[in-house]
């Protein structure tokens, strides 16, 4: 057992705080890994507001990277010293989805199966089966991804989720191609990664949809072509404009509520994908004319971690990141201590950031 500090938020909508946090040896399969940097991701403050769960307290931060400390019996994949970027999709291989060769839908990934617990002994549900804003975390040694040392933590590190998410909800989700326009509303990390995949891609047209003009600057940086202030303007019909009056072939929704889903609907062409990849929260709902969902034909998906498979995305993600190919580092805002992750919040609200990382 080691005593470090993380942080956690301990009742719906309180601010979060430093405490001290108890980390057991790892177990049989578990790893121990040492945090260098964890960015602040909008799930996290989902987390605080009790729009995921209510199994409070939580241990916030899942999009780290750092160095594995120790290892349990029976791991053979990472070795104490190996340089990780830490998922949540350690794939089962053995669940109805792995079994038919498409591990990037695992039903039944590995989380570390001890709890890490405060002082007193209450046990903390870890963001994501993650909690990364701490000194050091036990996760399943699968949920531990061997990158290349030379890319940078704080930048690497963000492959673990909002990148990710955002990068797959285009590629993998979206199957953004050669040639196609593609729309995304909400250009923060997650609608950024979008952008950055679907220029990736060869996406001919990229719109990038806003309330903050700030966040429309930093999208032009990622590869947008265009930009649209739904402050403004109407994003369905700017969409249609600047697509020849027909909707964009892949839309993606990285905000998550119903009038941004209904935008990202409206604003496809026949025939196109939605992908919503941003997180309602439980008391949502959406209404639709069914003989519109029918009549526009097309695929309306949703997009967890970007359909991503860690082993195979993130090392090609840091090789892309280290030719210059995938700027990364753009999306660090800023770097804090672990005490101002309450304040990287109120910043990521107010869209004084894309990414605020803690480094530890
Ligand atoms: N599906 C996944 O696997 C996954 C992974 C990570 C994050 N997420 C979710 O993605 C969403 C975005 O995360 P983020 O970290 O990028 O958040 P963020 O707060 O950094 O960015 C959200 C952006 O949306 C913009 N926005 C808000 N309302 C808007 C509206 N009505 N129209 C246009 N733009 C609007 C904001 O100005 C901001 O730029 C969150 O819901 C988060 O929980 C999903
Ligand atoms: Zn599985
Ligand atoms: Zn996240």
């Amino acid at each position: 057992m080691q005593e470090v500090r993380g942080v956690i938020a301990r009742a719906k909508g309180a601010p979060v705080e430093v405490a001290t946090i108890l980390v057991p040896e790892p177990g049989p399969g578990e790893a121990v890994v040492r945090i260098q940097a964890c960015g602040v991701c909008h799930t996290d403050l989902h987390y605080r507001e009790g729009g995921i769960n209510d199994d409070f307290p939580f241990l916030l931060g899942h999009e780290a990277a750092g160095i594995v400390e120790t290892v349990g019996d029976g791991v053979t994949d990472v070795a104490p010293g190996d340089y990780v970027v830490l998922n949540w999709r350690a794939v089962c291989g053995d669940c109805r989805a792995c079994r038919r060769g498409r591990p990037w839908y695992c039903f039944a990934t590995h989380n570390a199966t001890q709890p890490m617990t405060l002082t007193d002994g209450t046990k903390l549900s870890p963001a994501l089966g993650i909690g990364a804003f701490v000194e050091k975390t036990l996760v399943h040694a699968g949920q531990c991804t061997k990158v290349d040392p030379a890319a940078r933590p704080a930048a690497a590190g963000l492959l673990g989720c909002g990148v990710m998410a955002g990068i797959g909800a285009a590629v993998n989700t979206g199957g953004v191609g050669r040639g196609d326009s593609v729309a995304v509303i909400g250009c923060g990390g997650v609608g950024d990664g979008a952008i950055a995949g679907a220029r990736l891609a060869g996406a001919a047209k990229i719109i990038a949809v806003d309330t903050d003009p700030r966040k429309l600057e930093w999208a032009r940086g990622f590869g947008a072509t265009h930009t649209v202030n739904a402050k403004e303007s109407d994003p369905v019909a700017a969409i249609q404009d600047l697509t020849g009056g027909f909707g964009a072939d892949v839309v993606i929704d990285a905000v998550g509520r119903p009038e941004t889903y209904k935008q990202a609907f409206y604003a496809r062409d026949l025939a196109g994908t939605v992908v919503l990849v941003g997180v309602p929260t439980p008391e949502m709902t959406l209404e639709l004319p069914l003989l519109d969902v029918f009549g526009r034909g097309g695929a309306l998906k949703s997009s967890w971690y970007g359909d991503c498979l860690p082993s195979r995305d993130f090392p090609l993600l840091i090789d892309l990141y280290q030719q210059g190919r995938l700027d990364l580092d753009a999306f660090v805002t800023e770097e804090i201590a672990l005490d101002g992750v309450e304040e990287a919040f109120t910043r990521m609200h107010s869209g004084d950031v894309l990414r605020s990382v803690v480094i530890f």
